[in-house]
């Protein structure tokens, strides 16, 4: 796999747009499917549209278009199988002269997607965008350039009204990192801000994981979704953290969606990614070209993370399974995504595993049945 040359030096926004349009394009196949029973209505909000960095004249480097695409194809599938379906996209950018490009882009677009640009701060056309959306299905992106502009108090009024509304929040980690315990009033103000958290101030000194336990606790608190789970975007060339995507939502399928999404994307595709851009970065220093070898199949990265989650699952399980007498796995499984950077077919392997060696027990397994599903009911060795 190459990475699009325009994305050169910052492969961070190439990852970031790839699982954008991975989960766009599941979520709307998805809540697209509801038009089999009614007419229905999908409903986009890019909060901090650009163009931003943009290198490519079509924009095909941006979250304008890979978001619209991503819309088109799903709008595209049910429309021409012939359910009644209706999509709106809404854009909101500050900078003047990015919104007159964004302006012309969409002017100069055709398709089934409509779509609308509002000019200036995020936070001043919240109220607005929350009557146009209208109780309808819907996404909302935010993705500020550092942590203003993105307070919580106007994510929540977006994700009021349904339901079926998610949101992907790009948490700009190195960033926040280096000013979160500055003692200046206006950026303790602005952190507050930020994290939704009114008059409290922020912790001292938070880790990383801290710092995103913190942010899913008060997006689900804040905003009232029942999940939210983070993934984190590797920097191209360097090991640690660029930034962190934090999705939330009220659907267990969330998680399933955005769990594959990191699987493909933060653990595969970025392998290559990384070895591209650190590849570049050594014939820059030396003058000198390189043979690409093959990359590893997994990012080095992830692969901890995920081996980590594989090794932490199994005592969860047992935990949960503890606090209870016997629990459905439709249950535990959403609870069990959030915490940890596996893929939900995974995470049933993983249990299934447990069955077999003992650990667990399944009360109402058929004699033919080889896996573990929805509606089992699990149980620890002892429980009654
Ligand atoms: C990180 S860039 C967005 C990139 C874009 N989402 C993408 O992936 O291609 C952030 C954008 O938000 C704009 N912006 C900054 N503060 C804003 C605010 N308060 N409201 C709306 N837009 C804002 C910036 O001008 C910039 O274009």
């Amino acid at each position: 796999m190459q990475v699009p040359a325009q994305y050169q030096g910052r492969e961070q926004s190439y990852l970031k747009h790839r699982v954008l349009k991975e989960y766009l394009l599941a979520w709307g196949h998805k809540l697209g499917s509801l038009a089999q029973h009614r007419r229905v209505r999908l409903c986009y909000v890019d909060g901090f549209a650009g163009p931003w960095q943009a290198n490519d004249a079509a924009l095909a480097d941006t979250s304008i278009a890979i978001g619209l695409d991503a819309l088109e194809a799903a709008a595209s599938t049910w429309h021409d199988k012939g359910y009644p379906i209706d999509v709106d996209a809404y854009f909101v950018e500050k900078d003047p002269h990015a919104f007159a490009n964004l302006q012309r882009f969409i002017e100069g677009r055709t398709g089934r997607v409509r779509t609308q640009a509002f000019p200036g701060e995020f936070g001043t056309h919240v109220g607005n965008i929350r009557r146009l959306l209208d109780g309808d299905p819907g996404f909302i992106f935010v993705d500020p350039t550092g942590w203003k502009g993105a307070a919580m108090r106007f994510i929540a009024p977006l994700l009021a009204d349904s339901r079926q509304r998610d949101v992907l929040v790009n948490v700009m980690f190195d960033h926040i990192n280096r000013f979160k315990d500055d003692p200046r009033h206006f950026l303790r103000e602005q952190m507050r801000e930020f994290f939704g958290l009114a008059d409290r101030d922020m912790p001292a000194a938070l880790s990383e994981e801290e710092l995103f336990a913190l942010y899913r606790r008060q997006l689900k608190e804040q905003c009232g979704v029942e999940y939210a789970a983070d993934l984190a975007i590797p920097h191209p060339t360097v090991e640690r953290t660029k930034f962190r995507l934090v999705v939330g939502g009220n659907s267990p399928a969330v998680l399933e969606v955005f769990r594959d999404a990191e699987r493909k994307v933060i653990g595969a595709e970025a392998a290559s990614v990384r070895d591209q851009a650190a590849l570049r970065a050594k014939e820059e220093k030396t003058g000198q070209l390189t043979l690409l070898a093959a990359p590893p199949a997994t990012d080095s990265r992830y692969e901890s993370l995920h081996a980590r989650a594989l090794a932490q699952a199994p005592r969860d399980v047992l935990a949960r399974l503890a606090t209870k007498n016997s629990l459905e796995f439709r249950k535990l499984w959403p609870e069990l995504l959030e915490a940890h950077h596996v893929t939900r077919p995974e995470l049933g392997k993983l249990v299934w595993k447990m069955y077999k060696e003992g650990t667990i027990r399944i009360l109402n397994l058929k004699p033919d049945e080889r896996s573990v599903k929805d509606d089992h009911v699990l149980a620890t060795r002892t429980s009654v």
